[in-house]
């Protein structure tokens, strides 16, 4: 079973922002980039121009996770100036299927992002759409906090969606995932992991996704969801 490691490059350098994406090629499957627009979330990040000229510059695919408010609005954006994946919150979106349907056709993957307090069992209805769910495990905007493990239930919930209705739809957790808790998500059902400080706040980023690599595969193997 494939599993992605995708690096978030919000504990990065931002002064050296291309190098830092550099640095962990060949690595990473993707890199994550955070969009925080100071409204849907109490900090502010970086908006489109920057991610339409880091993708002219860098060779690893991009994950945008937008924390922002009117998603409808500015998440296709993102899709049409090449972003290889647009995850938008459905906390933040009037109507998520049209604007999944808008990032698609643009030749993106489409992502729904869930905050803590949000229930997938309201989404059922429009998980097809979506090519990934993002499962918040911490509140969205800073990076460093501590992984909230009762959001488990929900990646596994999630899991046993897709497996029940034999979807291609990959399962990200984002938020205090590190080698203390990877395995735990991995468990789960995760397939696809976001870590921020857990990779850019270690002296050997490279190292960092190699062990965190090796300990997703290994809980994997072993799972509930992939063991057979
Ligand atoms: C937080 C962001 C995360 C953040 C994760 O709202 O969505 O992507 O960078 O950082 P860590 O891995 O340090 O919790
Ligand atoms: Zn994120």
């Amino acid at each position: 079973m494939g599993l992605r490691i995708s690096p978030s490059i919000l504990s990065a350098d931002f002064g050296h922002l291309v190098d830092e994406c550099e640095r962990v090629a060949g690595a990473a499957d993707w890199l994550h980039v955070d969009v925080m627009d100071n409204h849907f979330v109490p900090n502010l990040t970086l908006g489109l121009p920057i991610v339409e000229s880091l993708l002219k510059q860098v060779s690893t695919p991009i994950d945008c996770h937008l924390m922002i408010s009117d998603a409808d609005r500015w998440a296709p954006g993102y899709a049409e100036v090449g972003a290889a994946s647009v995850t938008f919150h459905v906390e933040a979106a009037a109507n998520p299927s049209q604007v999944a349907r808008d990032i698609r056709s643009h030749g993106a993957r489409a992502g729904m992002a869930l905050k803590p307090a949000t229930r997938i069992e309201d989404y059922v209805e429009v998980i097809e759409e979506f090519d990934m769910i993002l499962i918040m495990t911490v509140e969205p905007g800073f990076g460093g906090q501590s992984f909230m493990a009762d959001q488990l239930p929900k990646v596994r919930a999630a899991r046993e969606l897709v497996k029940n209705k034999d979807l291609d739809i990959w399962i990200q957790v984002d938020g205090g995932v590190s080698a203390a808790t990877i395995e735990q998500c991995a468990e789960a059902g995760a397939d696809t992991f976001v870590a921020g400080s857990a990779v850019y706040s270690t002296p050997d980023p490279v190292a960092a996704i190699s062990q965190l690599r090796a300990l997703a595969q290994t809980a994997t193997d072993t799972s509930w969801w992939c063991a057979h």
